[in-house]
């Protein structure tokens, strides 16, 4: 029988895909542990997120890792998160390195410790030559701030002068978004069973594909990843048109 794997076409595959990391403490609950052994358990599916986007060749990975409202967590629970992202980064920098894969951070990373800072903004430099994908981790971040921002940046080049009202398109808005450098997002994939987006990248999902699986991310395989590209390729992405206008390719 053919694996999963072997039924992937080469085309079209995601250039950007999101994952949206959830259920990490209902894991370790259903296990009778604390949510933090939930965290700890969950980078090993980060790894093979990170594998399989790797081997596809898919371009762009982005992990939403710790959002702005997550700033509302108990305090031990954030301090171990932190902990945690610096002794992966630790950890992992190299692979990373290795793999030739170049860090990006979007949020509000001024929010972190400043050894998560530091450490960040390193790995940010070493591997900025590098061009076999490129691993977005989502720290402190929330969409709607992001917009905000953007709209600030955009209000003071207008007063300045920099900017007339009239040229504002969907192309400069998204020049001033953290993801400026980054295509669109095509494939959303959230775990845990919930339905929702919970402040993510709302303006870069505009069109994306988005599916919900209902499995816990410390349980999520490369297999997983591999089942949801399969389904990316057997929807069809309209994009407003018709099917029709598809397979006349008009
Ligand atoms: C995702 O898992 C990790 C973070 C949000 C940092 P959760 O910690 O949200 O786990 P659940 O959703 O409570 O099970
Ligand atoms: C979203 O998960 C944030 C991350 C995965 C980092 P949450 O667990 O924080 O989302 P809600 O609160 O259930 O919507
Ligand atoms: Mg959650």
């Amino acid at each position: 029988m053919q694996s999963i794997k072997e039924k992937i076409k080469k085309e079209p595959l995601p250039k950007h895909v999101a994952i949206i990391m959830d259920g990490n403490g209902r894991w370790a609950k259903s296990r009778g542990k604390e949510r933090t052994y939930g965290h700890k358990c969950a980078i090993q599916a980060v790894r093979n997120a990170v594998d399989a986007c790797n081997e596809m060749q898919i371009p762009y990975l982005t992990l939403y890792t710790f959002s702005s409202e997550n700033w509302n967590r108990p305090d031990e629970e954030i301090n171990t998160l932190m902990s945690l992202i610096s002794e992966t980064l630790l950890l992992e920098a190299e692979e990373i390195f290795s793999k030739g894969l170049r860090m990006h951070i979007i949020g509000d990373i001024e929010k972190l410790p400043q050894l998560v800072q530091q450490q960040l903004n390193q790995l940010v430099d070493i591997t900025k030559d590098n061009d076999k994908g490129n691993l977005i981790l989502a720290l402190s971040y929330g969409s709607q701030r992001e917009i905000l921002s953007a709209v600030k940046k955009i209000g003071a080049k207008i007063k300045s002068g920099e900017l007339k009202e009239e040229e504002i398109t969907e192309e400069v808005f998204e020049n001033h978004l953290y993801t400026k450098d980054f295509p669109p997002v095509d494939l959303m994939i959230r775990t845990s069973g919930e339905v929702r987006i919970s402040n993510f990248l709302l303006w870069q999902i505009a069109y994306a594909e988005l599916q919900f699986l209902d499995i816990l991310w410390p349980d999520f395989g490369q297999e997983d990843f591999y089942k949801c590209i399969y389904d990316y390729q057997n929807k069809e992405r309209r994009f407003g048109k018709t099917s029709e206008q598809l397979d006349e390719n008009i």
